[in-house]
């Protein structure tokens, strides 16, 4: 196995017993139920699962940025990450959009079905670390997915996390994911500031990038840390006006999308320079990332 963590030793002892939560055997899916599926638009799915186990759903927890590898009979696996998060109660939510067979399959589905998910995997947001700090998410399209795990757990821990705000892009008003969440956000004193790239007649808010909402906020680079998730070119950009807003790299955190296998560090096809996003990532803080052209 390729280790390039400086302490590999105790992270592999403690995704050994993250994954021994479900089963002993790290490539075994677990068989969970879809309880409810909540349609966020025409192309993404919101699937609010729990294990047919009950032990598994008892001593089943996670940290917002890791991901399950989710797997539909005769179809493979993909990683999608927690859209939930552990604070929410038991069970998971994973938030997927139609891409190819898996998800589209996946988008077939009716509640009481099962998919059998391994996990959770990769490394999370430091969410120890964040506490203190006023947090700062910017998403993009399904970008928001992982992001509202830690808006959600960010709000379940109040007194441990600053001023929340939420920039949130989508190409089209009718793209935009977790409105119910982003009115009940809101009214819990989360600023959230919302922009498409082409508006409609009832859109009231900001037309244009989402880096152009960054221009509506105050940046503080002592107080503030800012997490990003969404399309490459659009991360790249927003990552390049955070430091340009003087945020250290070290401050802004965000998650990476590659292919995958394995899911567990083991194929090597989720490479990225000399990481494996599945194992090292898929959240790496900025500093971590100094060619953001490979984003
Ligand atoms: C860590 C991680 C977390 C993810 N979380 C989510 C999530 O929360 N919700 C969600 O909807 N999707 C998520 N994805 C993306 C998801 O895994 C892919 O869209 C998935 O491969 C789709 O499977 P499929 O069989 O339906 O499509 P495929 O047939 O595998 O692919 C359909 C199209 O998408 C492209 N594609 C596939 N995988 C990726 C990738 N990793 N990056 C860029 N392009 C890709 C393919 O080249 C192809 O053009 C995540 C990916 C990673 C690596
Ligand atoms: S090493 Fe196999 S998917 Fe990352």
């Amino acid at each position: 196995m390729k280790q390039t963590n400086s302490t590999p030793h105790r992270k592999n002892r403690e995704r050994a017993r993250q994954f021994a939560q479900m089963s002993d055997n790290i490539y075994l899916p677990c068989q969970a139920r879809v309880d409810e599926i909540i349609r966020e638009n025409d192309q993404v799915l919101t699937f609010v699962c729990s294990f047919e186990d009950v032990l598994c759903n008892k001593d089943f927890s996670y940290v917002p940025g890791q991901f399950m590898m989710v797997s539909m009979p005769h179809l493979g696996e993909a990683p999608i990450s927690f859209s939930s998060s552990p604070t929410e109660g038991t069970g998971f939510r994973l938030t997927v959009r139609r891409a190819g067979r898996l998800t589209s399959a996946m988008h077939e589905l009716k509640p009481g079905d099962q998919i059998g998910v391994r996990g959770p995997c990769g490394t999370p947001f430091p969410v120890r670390e964040l506490e203190g700090s006023n947090l700062l998410f910017v998403g993009g399209g399904i970008g928001m997915a992982p992001l509202r795990s830690v808006v959600q757990y960010a709000l379940a821990n109040r007194e441990r996390y600053g001023d929340i705000t939420v920039l949130y892009g989508a190409r089209t008003p009718a793209d935009l994911c977790f409105r119910k969440e982003i009115g009940l956000w809101r009214r819990q004193g989360v600023t959230c500031l919302l922009s498409v790239d082409h508006g409609d007649e009832n859109w009231t808010e900001h037309v244009g990038l989402v880096t152009e909402l960054l221009d509506q906020v105050q940046v503080s680079p002592a107080s503030d840390r800012a997490l990003v998730c969404g399309p490459g070119i659009m991360m790249r950009f927003v990552l390049q006006k955070l430091v340009t807003l003087g945020l250290e790299p070290g401050s802004i955190w965000t998650t990476l999308e590659r292919h995958m296998k394995c899911g567990v560090g083991i194929c090597g096809h989720c490479h990225f320079e000399d990481r494996l996003v599945c194992w090292d990532g898929p959240v790496f803080s900025m500093a971590q990332l100094p060619d953001l052209e490979n984003l």
